[in-house]
């Protein structure tokens, strides 16, 4: 039958989902799924089920694609989907959600900060640093590709880079520095036949890994092999399953850690639910090296849709 990708939608992430939107979507074509664009931002979900869709591959990215909202809506309408159901969307778009229940399950995760609405003010924001250390990390929880994140390395830059994550989320994360390197872990498939797939190690220059140079530069380079030593890379795949599973994922994933210099100890940072399938973007890079194209990899995707 017909096959949905749906691409877009209204997130701070829609330029890159249309990134990767278009390359699932090709490749779905050239392996003979008749696979058509559908962009939640320019019609309503409902026109899928007038339109005879009988599946869909969600290729959308943060809000409203990401977090359980567009799974929900095909809940309703009846039509399988791609990737994670309503409640793992929905926690893994919350990095403050997902850490909270990997600190239950005693997961290694960095220590953090959670700033609501209320608790913003200079007074509050000053007294951070006490508790996590310089330097540290401040996101907004619910986003993706490095948006409205910042690294702070003094008190006097806390009050600017929380209202910067303000900017994108009521609420504001704030979290210890892990120094160390940068990696990051696929994983395919549901409860015990769930697999991770070769890790790959993020090589940027201090402070380059943001939204630029992710998507549209060669500034950072890629390392797949990982070149870390064998038993470094299978505690990372062991933690990433294990993260995977605790937050009740299907389909895919990709969790995203850092491996501390001193003690070369993995901590989680976040497990992204609709990972990027852009020509930069790190799940096919860790596919091809375990001998799954672009193409096969989109179509075992899609054999995964379910309700
Ligand atoms: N949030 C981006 C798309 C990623 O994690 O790949
Ligand atoms: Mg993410």
């Amino acid at each position: 039958g017909k096959v949905a990708v749906l691409m877009g939608g209204t997130s701070a992430e829609r330029e890159i989902s249309l990134l990767s939107g278009q390359g699932v979507l090709a490749a779905l074509r050239s392996q003979g799924v008749d696979a058509h664009p559908f962009d939640p931002a320019e019609r309503e979900l409902s026109e899928l089920k007038r339109e005879g869709f009988a599946r869909c591959f969600i290729a959308l990215h943060g809000r409203h694609g990401e977090d359980g909202t567009v799974q929900g809506a095909l809940e309703l309408l009846g039509i399988p989907y791609t990737g994670s159901g309503v409640m793992a969307s929905a926690v893994a778009m919350d990095k403050v959600m997902t850490k909270r229940i990997w600190l239950a399950e005693g997961l290694p995760t960095p220590r953090h900060v959670w700033l609501a609405p209320g608790e913003q003010d200079r007074e509050r924001v000053r007294t951070v640093p006490d508790q996590l250390g310089l330097p540290l990390i401040v996101k907004p929880p619910r986003e993706g590709s490095s948006i409205g994140v910042s690294k702070v390395a003094g008190y006097s830059d806390m009050a600017e880079a929380v209202a910067l994550a303000a900017r994108y989320d009521p609420d504001v994360l704030c979290e210890a520095f892990i120094e160390g390197l940068e990696v990051t872990c696929p994983v395919i498939g549901d409860g015990a036949d769930a697999r991770a797939l070769p890790v790959v190690r993020i090589a940027a220059p201090e402070g380059a890994y943001d939204y630029q140079n992710k998507y549209f530069t060669d500034v950072v380079q890629y390392h797949c092999p990982s070149g870390l030593p064998a038993d470094e890379e299978a505690e990372i795949q062991r933690l990433t399953l294990a993260a995977y599973r605790v937050l009740g994922c299907r389909g895919w994933g990709r969790a995203d850690l850092m491996v501390r210099a001193s003690d070369r100890r993995p901590f989680l940072l976040e497990m992204n639910t609709s990972p990027g399938m852009t020509s930069h973007s790190l799940v096919p890079m860790s596919a091809r090296a375990a001998g799954l194209s672009y193409e096969r990899l989109c179509v075992e995707l899609l054999a995964g849709a379910r309700l």
